[in-house]
């Protein structure tokens, strides 16, 4: 199995991406380390504590930064709720977090590990960013980046800007300039897996303490994206698609190109600037996912799902 660290912001699509990976045999989830975004860093640490706990898996999970590099955090209350994970009833944790930081546990598996580690982003950059601030030579030992981020055409939470990124901009700015091989998974492919139908009350049927928290879930996160603000005919699973794209690259697209990350735009700050076009010649330093099999993409959920007890 892939040894991989999750890096999240729980977050309803986070909390999923985290059930994806640990219930699937091809990743081996060596640590979690969280990010203020979603919600407030005491929350989101809070949150996948709480996960953890309800499905009796004890992790190391270990808090991250509780702010961005240098800006003022924004969180997504509208999206997420007050608790950052708003809808199902979930217990208080029955575990403490881990008593290193999330860099130091970052650092600690990198460096232990024999095979190289990929990284797992769902939130804003700044661990990855801090810890390649504090560890440079981490970077001989990861194997890529496989981040939910961005987007080559459009914005979700301003017009030009795609949330993660929009929120810690120099950070991203580091991750993306690292010179690591860097997989994007952006708005372009993650509004296309949206949960439809009945695949909703598919998941909820499997009938496992797993699956009635994912459909949960899924019930909270569609009022959002469903009429007014989306528009949208079912919620969009951003963050569970870099997980999937970690477990199953085949059932996506994918285009290199160059990308940088503007980090001071009047109109654009945080926006992922990709070079679809090739107008710069510049390095393809992005694996961009444009597509992805959407109804393998849900199987594949629904079969780990299935996995748990
Ligand atoms: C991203 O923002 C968060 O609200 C989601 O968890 C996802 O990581 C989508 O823009
Ligand atoms: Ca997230």
């Amino acid at each position: 199995a892939k040894p991989v660290i999750i890096d999240c912001d729980p977050g309803h699509d986070d909390a999923i991406a985290l059930l994806l990976a640990l219930g699937s045999e091809k990743l081996d989830v060596k640590g979690i380390t969280t990010v203020a975004g979603n919600q407030t860093g005491d929350k989101t640490i809070n949150n996948a504590l709480r996960v953890l706990s309800y499905l009796d898996i004890h992790k190391e999970v270990a808090k991250g930064a509780t702010k961005p590099l240098i800006r003022d955090l924004i969180t997504a209350a509208e999206v997420h709720g007050e608790s950052g994970l708003e809808g199902p009833e979930l217990p208080e944790p029955s575990f403490e977090k881990s008593e290193k930081s999330a860099i130091e546990l970052m650092y600690e598996i990198i460096n232990q590990s024999k095979e190289k580690v990929t990284l797992i982003p769902t939130g804003p950059l700044t661990n990855i960013a801090n810890l390649f601030l504090a560890y440079p030579s981490v970077k001989d030992n990861i194997e890529e980046i496989v981040l939910m981020g961005g987007a080559c055409f459009g914005g979700n939470w301003t017009p030009a800007a795609e949330f993660n990124i929009l929120v810690d901009p120099e950070a991203a700015d580091i991750v993306y300039r690292s010179g690591l091989p860097v997989t994007m998974c952006g708005l372009d492919v993650t509004h296309k897996a949206q949960v439809l139908g009945d695949e909703t009350e598919r998941i909820r049927s499997i009938g496992n303490k797993a699956s009635k928290l994912v459909a949960e879930l899924l019930d909270y996160f569609a009022i959002f994206h469903m009429n007014p603000n989306f528009g949208f005919d079912g919620p969009p699973l951003h963050d569970v698609c870099a997980v999937a794209y970690v477990i199953d690259p085949s059932i996506f697209t994918t285009k290199k190109h160059n990308v940088e990350i503007d980090i001071s735009g009047e109109l654009t700050v945080g926006a992922t600037v990709v070079d679809y076009y090739d107008t710069s010649g510049k390095e393809k330093n992005v694996n961009v996912v444009f597509d992805l099999d959407r109804e393998k993409f849900i199987d594949m959920l629904y079969d780990n799902l299935k996995k748990y007890n």
